[in-house]
């Protein structure tokens, strides 16, 4: 992201100076802000009616816990809260520029760029295409990621991952990046990005609030902008996105209805085009049955719902508990992240996710990203970018592999079997030319159908095979290598083969049974779990 440079902080002061110096008499004018400095507040909120009661009296909630609650406030602020006997655990003043180093990030021109070099690079995995506008007229940008992207392949499920909800949180834009490339660049490469793009319908969206985060980057360095960019008449702008949806909108204290405030809820629900184009979108794509939506920060998978703390209530079905809160769990177990029903933290109203679940039955989760504490918050520099997105990435796998049938998650799933494999041929302890391609095919079987095969050199990804017979053919250095292949079916369950190790290059002229570098461990191919199908080898 090219940010602009800062402006000078002293520019008052000079012109003070200047003017005192020219005018001789005048006293310095006093070094006044712009805007009122703004002070970084950890209060202690134990409890979840006290942190409900200070999200929605308006302030800026940045993060929460269970134990307390940060927010953004004026020193006015900070003086009524401390006389309404709030603890105060830390105050910071807030930083009024980026980290040196922010260039990482993607601006929205950035982002487009990127999605339309995926789009040409990848264009028979990916379709990219506008879901709407928003209140400026900036593009709301989807990258579908599947294998006949122009279609919709009946019986395949979807997942929608989206970002930039809220126009600070910039390093959820790079993790849907992140999600995007993690599966194309794999894609071929390596068996599970494979699989998922050719059993999963997946969409990616960037940036839902454009106008915010340009906002953001361009009027403030940073201006630690949450909204939209509504003009609300009456010198306030910005509608909060995640309170603007129609489920239970407006209701127990979970939004503001003031224009000013960083969770104002909108005139009425859905006035917002990015949402309405959220809504939409979704609706079209009954096939959608995940949605993950990415913000910072608080590292959290949350569930619905927002608007109640009651973790069971008469809308929500038990089964669907069961599988949220599997869901989130193993989540969290991948990313180091705590998962929780989202009003926890305090209740909200008008959230996506509750609508999402609440309407159309989605599994709708959203994850807080790095950091935990309000340092970095919402602006880690760019360094973090790779290692916070990456950490995301079993995680986002394991959303995307669940989307076609959630109930997996708590093992009541219709396809819970994983698939048998083994290595037919070469044999274990084979000799096998080296620096030459190499057949290798395998034995399959599984309840409902393996779909891919990758294969494994000393446990390096080198092949993936989708073909029927999925053989494959892979070159050896000289030497002893252990195979292996996994396959994978439709549900995206695993299994690893037994190895088999082979000598490559040795030669073959003198073979003698003490060549042969270990005993067999590996079960014959016919001693492995019932082949419904067998290959038999074929040169290719
Ligand atoms: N931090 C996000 C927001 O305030 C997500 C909130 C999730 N819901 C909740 N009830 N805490 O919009
Ligand atoms: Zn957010």
């Amino acid at each position: 992201m090219n940010l602009p440079k800062p402006r000078p902080r002293h520019s008052a002061l000079l012109l003070g100076l200047t003017l005192f110096l020219v005018g001789g008499l005048l006293p310095p004018t006093p070094l006044a802000a712009d805007t009122p400095p703004r002070l970084l507040v950890t209060l202690r909120a134990p409890n979840v009616a006290a942190r409900t009661a200070l999200a929605a009296s308006g302030y800026d909630v940045w993060s929460a816990s269970l134990e307390s609650m940060t927010l953004a406030v004026t020193p006015t602020d900070l003086r009524r809260l401390q006389s309404q006997g709030y603890q105060v655990e830390q105050v910071e003043s807030l930083p009024r520029a980026f980290p040196p180093n922010y260039a990482g990030y993607h601006d929205y021109a950035e982002t487009v760029a990127e999605l339309k070099g995926l789009n040409a690079q990848y264009c028979d995995l990916t379709h990219l295409q506008s879901i709407g506008k928003s209140l400026e007229g900036r593009d709301l940008w989807a990258l579908r990621i599947t294998d006949h992207p122009d279609q919709d392949e009946p019986g395949e499920k979807a997942i929608l991952i989206y970002a930039g909800t809220h126009a600070r949180e910039h390093l959820t834009v790079e993790q849907a990046l992140y999600v995007a490339h993690d599966l194309l660049d794999n894609y071929g490469h390596e068996g599970e990005a494979t699989n998922l793009v050719n059993q999963r319908d997946i969409w990616i969206l960037p940036n839902l609030n454009p106008d915010g985060s340009e906002y953001d980057i361009t009027a403030g360095f940073p201006a630690y902008w949450r909204k939209n960019r509504r003009n609300n008449g009456n010198g306030t702008w910005g509608v909060d996105l995640n309170r603007n949806f129609g489920y239970k909108w407006g209701d127990n204290n979970g939004s503001s209805g003031l224009p000013g405030s960083d969770t104002y809820r909108g005139p009425q629900p859905f006035s917002e085009p990015e949402n309405q184009a959220l809504r939409d979108f979704v609706m079209a794509h009954p096939a959608i049955d995940v949605t993950i939506s990415l913000h910072t920060y608080g590292e959290l998978v949350l569930y619905p719902y927002g608007y109640t703390y009651d973790d069971l209530p008469p809308d929500m079905k038990a089964a669907d508990l069961a599988i949220f809160q599997a869901l989130a769990g193993a989540m969290a177990a991948r990313n180091g992240y705590t998962a929780q029903q989202a009003s926890a933290l305090y209740i909200t109203s008008g959230g996506h996710d509750d609508w999402f679940y609440g309407m159309l039955g989605i599994y709708a989760m959203t994850m807080e990203m790095y950091s935990k504490s309000p340092n970095p918050g919402f602006y880690p520099p760019d360094t973090a970018i790779a290692p916070q997105t990456k950490r995301n990435r079993t995680a986002l796998r394991y959303a995307i592999s669940m989307a076609d049938d959630p109930a997996k998650s708590t093992g009541q799933g219709q396809d819970m079997t994983p698939p048998a494999v083994a290595i037919l041929s070469p044999g274990d302890g084979a000799d096998v030319p080296a620096a030459t391609p190499l057949a290798v095919t395998v034995a399959v079987s599984d309840t409902v159908g393996v779909t891919t095969v990758e294969y494994l050199v000393d446990d390096q990804p080198v092949a993936v095979s989708t073909t029927p017979d999925f053989a494959a053919e892979i070159t050896l250095t000289t030497g002893q290598h252990v195979l292996r292949a996994r396959a994978f079916d439709s549900a995206n369950w695993q299994t690893l083969s037994d190895p088999v190790t082979v000598q490559a290059g040795v030669q073959t002229a003198t073979p003698t049974p003490t060549a042969s570098p270990t005993p067999s461990l590996t079960p014959t191919p016919t001693a492995t779990p019932i082949p419904q199908r067998l290959y038999l080898p074929l040169l290719r």
